[in-house]
């Protein structure tokens, strides 16, 4: 008798114990769905590129604005880097107008303009994440003004290189800088969680090896740190732009995670859902043009819904049907300009002076790349012989030591010319060189043997501005 009524009692224990545990299950299931009281979502969106060719990099941010402004986000809380030479640019078709789909409509009306022109720098960037007025310049100077419990969203898109991040204003952004500025971000306690999505060209390397999976930063970028990211909706392509148009919309991950963000309830949908879909459409059905769309960071956030960092307002879904995952056209980023160019020249039937400049500009560009292809490759053999130097493993950071890197850049500028968007590729070898221990002064050397007396002419350093 005793022993039924322990068993009993064991059971009536056992049953409120998992009782108990589901409610906090539960509890956990939803505090991790809904933002904690008293949260604000921040948002950073940066177009690093500028001219028409590049139109799809501030296409892409206008396009996330609208995203997050349906989602409820206040101007006051959305802060837009974009150098703002698209709409009005006499190329464009529309007027006034600009598109991130062959059907989209205009996703640049009421885009704020906090930093454009001149002050699309990286050093505004970092500013404004790091909510310090006085250490920007120019634009409206509004800045993140986050507290520890507030959420941010940044998403950058733009061309990029091993370790580094286009600006249309120079120097461009360096990983290890940028890294330490999430590091003092996470120190001041400026946030409470992170979500950051980076479109470029070797994107992966920016936190490869160097992001802390414990700063409560969740990242995705649209490539591995040893690929390119791809342009799409460019003329002559499968799912070209309108007529007129003789450039690309958007870019591939960009599209593909603001297409699905626009056709989904973020209420619903987690970040980790998002990526997977984003990962599927940017391999792009294993094409030649396609990439590897990489996480970083704290995993764990991945489980928490898109509308924490895109906006929970109700939403009208987009009728739109989320593109299939056939393969997309696509050029890579680095060719995008001149096959812009090219679309231009082949289009205008008549011979006049514009379409002579066009073609002079082609050629020009097209020398020039190929001098610094050349040259990079002259002091690679130079200093590490014929091999690609030593190979760093899988998951360590490009380069551990920063300043070398830089060093190396400014180098290779001051003797061979401006790296420009294009040269960025360049890094990993100059990266590379400094992880071979190789002196400045070989490196020196190599520079002046290589480029000599070359003549730099509108890719002067002393004109344009250092990369570094
Ligand atoms: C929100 O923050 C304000 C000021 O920081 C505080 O007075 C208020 O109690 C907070 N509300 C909640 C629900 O935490
Ligand atoms: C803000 O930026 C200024 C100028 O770069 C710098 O001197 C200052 O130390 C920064 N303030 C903080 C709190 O980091
Ligand atoms: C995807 O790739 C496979 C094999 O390479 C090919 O047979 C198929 O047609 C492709 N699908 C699309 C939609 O392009």
């Amino acid at each position: 008798m005793v022993f039924q009524l322990m068993l009993l009692q064991l059971i009536v224990f056992v049953i409120q114990f998992s009782n108990a545990n589901q409610l906090r299950l539960s509890n956990t299931f939803r505090s991790a769905i809904k933002p904690k009281a008293n949260s604000t979502t921040w948002a950073v969106l940066v177009a690093g590129s500028n001219e028409y060719y590049n139109y799809r990099h501030q296409a892409d941010v206008c396009h996330a604005y609208q995203i997050l402004k349906k989602g409820g986000l206040k101007d006051e809380n959305i802060i837009v880097f974009m150098y703002d030479d698209i709409a009005d640019h006499p190329s464009n078709p529309r007027p006034g107008v600009i598109i991130n789909n062959p059907e989209g409509s205009d996703v640049y009306d009421g885009v704020p303009k906090d930093y454009t022109g001149e002050s699309v720098t990286t050093a505004n960037f970092f500013g404004v994440l790091l909510g310090n007025t006085t250490a920007v310049k120019g634009g409206s100077g509004k800045v993140i003004a986050s507290k520890p419990n507030d959420k941010i969203f940044v998403f950058y898109s733009d061309h990029g290189g091993p370790g580094v991040l286009g600006m249309p204003n120079l120097p461009f952004m360096f990983a290890d800088d940028f890294i330490k500025v999430l590091k003092k971000m996470h120190a001041t306690k400026l946030y409470d969680e992170m979500v950051i999505y980076v479109e470029s060209c070797e994107s992966g390397s920016i936190f490869e090896g160097l992001l802390p999976k414990n700063m409560n930063i969740y990242v995705t970028t649209a490539s591995n740190a040893k690929e390119n990211s791809w342009a799409t909706y460019c003329p002559d392509m499968e799912t070209p732009p309108p007529q007129g148009f003789d450039t690309c919309l958007g870019d591939l991950y960009s599209v593909s995670w603001m297409e699905d963000s626009d056709s989904e309830d973020l209420r619903h949908e987690t970040l980790e859902q998002q990526y997977l879909k984003v990962k599927k459409r940017t391999f792009n059905n294993n094409s030649a043009g396609g990439s590897h769309v990489m996480q970083y960071g704290t995993q764990r956030i991945s489980k928490e819904t898109v509308s924490i960092y895109q906006g929970s307002a109700t939403r009208t879904i987009s009728k739109d049907q989320f593109p299939t995952f056939d393969s997309m056209g696509v050029i890579n980023q680095r060719e995008a300009d001149l096959y812009s160019m090219w679309q231009e020249y082949k289009k205008s039937t008549q011979e006049t002076q514009h379409k002579d400049e066009l073609l002079k500009k082609i050629k020009e560009i097209t020398a020039y790349r190929a001098h610094l292809d050349n040259s990079a490759d002259m002091i690679k053999r130079y200093l590490l012989g014929s091999g690609h130097g030593p190979v760093r493993a899988e998951g360590s950071a490009l380069v551990d030591d920063w300043g070398c890197l830089k060093y190396m850049v400014r180098t290779f500028e001051t003797y061979c010319g401006s790296l420009t968007q294009y040269g960025m590729k360049h890094t990993r070898t100059f990266a590379n060189i400094c992880n071979a221990g190789v002196t400045k002064k070989a490196m020196d050397d190599a520079t002046k043997k290589s480029c000599g007396s070359f003549k730099m002419g509108q890719w002067d350093p002393e004109i344009v501005g250092y990369s570094s």
